[in-house]
Order: structure tokens, then sequence, then C-alpha cells
């Protein structure tokens, strides 16, 4: 869905890199996050500054990521006690993002394990996942669990302007952000963790130095372009050429939106979650909630399996059960290129 934004960049948001730069391991030996590039620090903190979506000043940990999947990994091994007899319990709302529960357990570690919908859940030792706006329904979530020992890990991957109203500064012990939706570079893997704790902080920082001692710098510093660029883009636009990605993305997403809720409509089968406006403190205006997905649900008695019955017509989504719901329910993409999305809503319009 971005691509069309950032081609319209241009060579203003391309990078070109040195062969005899960037060969060390360490990026900035005076940080505790030594593998972080400190132009990426800056934007990152640069970029939650202007929308106003996270506290993340200079008395907060950075932490780079090989995406914001290594460090919800990274998030788990600092959260669950090495010595402890029992491993962790984590949990999250149901419906929750698919990849929890098998990223929790590949490894079959003896320091966490998946312990399913937090609504179900009783215990005080566990690592609640927050995802809000939520993937696979877009609800804006808090945390369901409160207990002693409980910790929380915020996943704000899609806490931007142009899937939800920013409705105020989040703070949490450990919030997760990813480039690939905050911009669409996916493919970059770059992702960031904002940490309050510093115990906590230099547990994650062992992790990623465990596991792949470091992140890529070149993707880092691609990433601190990219950023850059977005910021400049409402903090000292070009008069020539405006480059809004926020206002591009929600202007995006409204025009989808709009469609998928008249082929949802026009087929009468499905149901789609409406949500309520709200105040968008960056926007300045009263704005809607544009999930990045759609969790449908089919209301004809006899489809029990959605995923299925869409493949046979031509549509791929993931199926409810991997979120932890019934199969009737499906997740579809929102952030899908022109074509794709446009060939989905004639599919899905033309059912009945
Ligand atoms: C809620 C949520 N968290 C994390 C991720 C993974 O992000 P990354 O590409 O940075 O690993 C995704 C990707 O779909 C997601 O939807």
């Amino acid at each position: 869905m971005y691509e069309a934004f950032w081609k319209s960049a241009g060579a203003a948001a391309d990078i070109s890199i040195a062969s005899w730069t960037s060969l060390s391991y360490f990026s900035d030996v005076t940080n505790l996050c030594w593998f972080l590039e400190p132009q990426l620090a800056h934007q990152i903190r640069r970029l939650h500054r202007l929308v106003g979506n996270a506290v993340a000043g200079e008395d907060r940990f950075i932490i780079v990521g090989t995406g914001s999947s290594q460090l919800f990994q990274a998030a788990l091994y600092a959260l669950s006690p090495p010595d402890a007899a029992e491993p962790m319990s984590v949990v999250s709302l149901a419906p929750f993002y698919s990849t929890y529960p098998p990223l929790t357990d590949y490894l079959r570690s003896p320091l966490h394990k998946w312990a399913g919908d937090a609504s179900k859940f009783a215990g005080d030792r566990y690592i609640e996942l927050v995802c809000t706006p939520n993937n696979p329904d877009g609800s804006i979530r808090e945390a369901v669990l409160c207990s002693g020992e409980g910790k929380t890990v915020h996943d704000l991957a899609y806490y931007w302007p142009q899937y939800t109203p920013i409705t105020h500064p989040a703070d949490h012990d450990i919030m997760l952000f990813t480039l690939s939706k905050t911009t669409g570079h996916a493919g970059s893997r770059i992702g960031w963790a904002v940490v309050k704790d510093r115990a906590v902080a230099k547990r994650m920082i062992q992790y990623i130095e465990l596991n792949t001692i470091g992140v890529a710098r070149e993707a880092q510093l691609r990433a601190a372009k990219i950023l850059q660029l977005v910021s400049d883009g409402y903090e000292s636009p070009n008069p020539d050429k405006e480059m809004k990605l926020f206002d591009f993305g929600r202007q995006k997403l409204a025009a989808r939106w709009h469609k998928l809720t008249e082929a949802v409509q026009a087929s009468g089968i499905f149901t789609a979650p409406s949500f309520e406006p709200a105040f968008c403190n960056f926007t300045g205006d009263v704005s809607e909630n544009l999930p990045a997905f759609a969790w449908l649900k089919c209301e004809k008695e006899e489809v029990e399996d959605l995923e299925s019955y869409l493949k046979e017509k031509g549509i791929m989504v993931r199926g409810g059960s991997r979120f932890g719901k019934e199969a009737r329910y499906a997740r579809v993409s929102m952030v899908d290129h022109d074509e794709a999305f446009d060939l989905f809503v004639q599919r899905l319009a033309a059912m009945s």
C-alpha cells in the first residue's frame, strides 16, 4: 500500500552506503544498546515526539531489533526469571496476533510457555501481551489482568495516525514498534522497543547480543533516513512536494474501509467490526479507527471454516482459529497493493 508514497518521494528517501563504512559490530559504545545507530535513535525519538503516540524521551531506553518479532522474544527472555521452577505463562486476550503462540513456544524454552486467552487465565505469574490497536480485529485495548507479579508487553505496531486516532502518549514498561507498520518497510526488518527499566533493557540487549550480535547497521541507516523523511514531511515541508505519510495512509485506508463496508453490505453474509470515532491529538480532528486488517465473520450457518470457504472463492485470509477464536472468523489484509485489494472487494461483494 505504501509503495506509491515512497515512489513519489524519489531520491529524497534513498541512501548510499560506502563499502568501507559500518564494518564494526559496534554502532555506539557509549550507549547501553551499543548496536543502535545514533541517527536511528534520534529519528525514533523525534517521530514519537512529533506524533505524540509514546513517551520516548532521553529517560527511556530505545532498543533496536531485527523486526519487532526479535524484540518480542527479547522481552519474554527479559521478563522470565532464569531460575524459576515453572515457566512464565504468556497470555493475550483473544483474538490475539496469531504469531504470539508459536513465537513463544517454538524453542520449548523452560523460561516461558504460551497459556492462551488472557480472559481465561488464573494465576499470578504471567506476561500479558497487549496489542493495541489489536491485530486482528483493530480493537483498542488495555491489559485485562492485574496482579502484583504479572508483567505486560505493549505491542503498539499499529498505534500510528494512519490506523487510529492518537488519543494520548502511551507510557508503558515495554512498548514495541516496527518500521513495517509505520512506513511499510517490512523487509528492512527494523523494530524498536521503548523500555522504562534499565535492568529489563539490559536483559533484552543481552538477548539480542546472544541471538544475532546486534542488528544490521545498513538496515538501521535506511530506517533512519525513512523516518527522517516522515518527520520532515510535517516539520519542514517541501513547498513543491507534499510528503505527509500519515495523511497518505489515512486517505488510502479510509477509501478502502469505505469499499469494504460497501462490499460487506452487498454480500449480506458477513459482518465486520465498526468503531467509534475519537479525537486525534496528531491530526487535531475527530477521526476514525482504520485498522490494517478487517476481521470478518461469516453469518451463514453452514460456513464453519471461513478460511477454506474464501479460498475456494479466490480470497486468501487467515482463519479465526489461529487467533484463538472460532473458524467462522477470518482476518483480511487492508494494506495490500491496490490491484489485490480491489479484486478482493469485488469477489467479496459478489458472494451471497
Ligand atoms: C501486532 C504485530 N506485532 C508484530 C508484528 C511483526 O513485526 P515485524 O515485521 O517488525 O517483525 C506484526 C506483523 O504483522 C504485527 O501485526
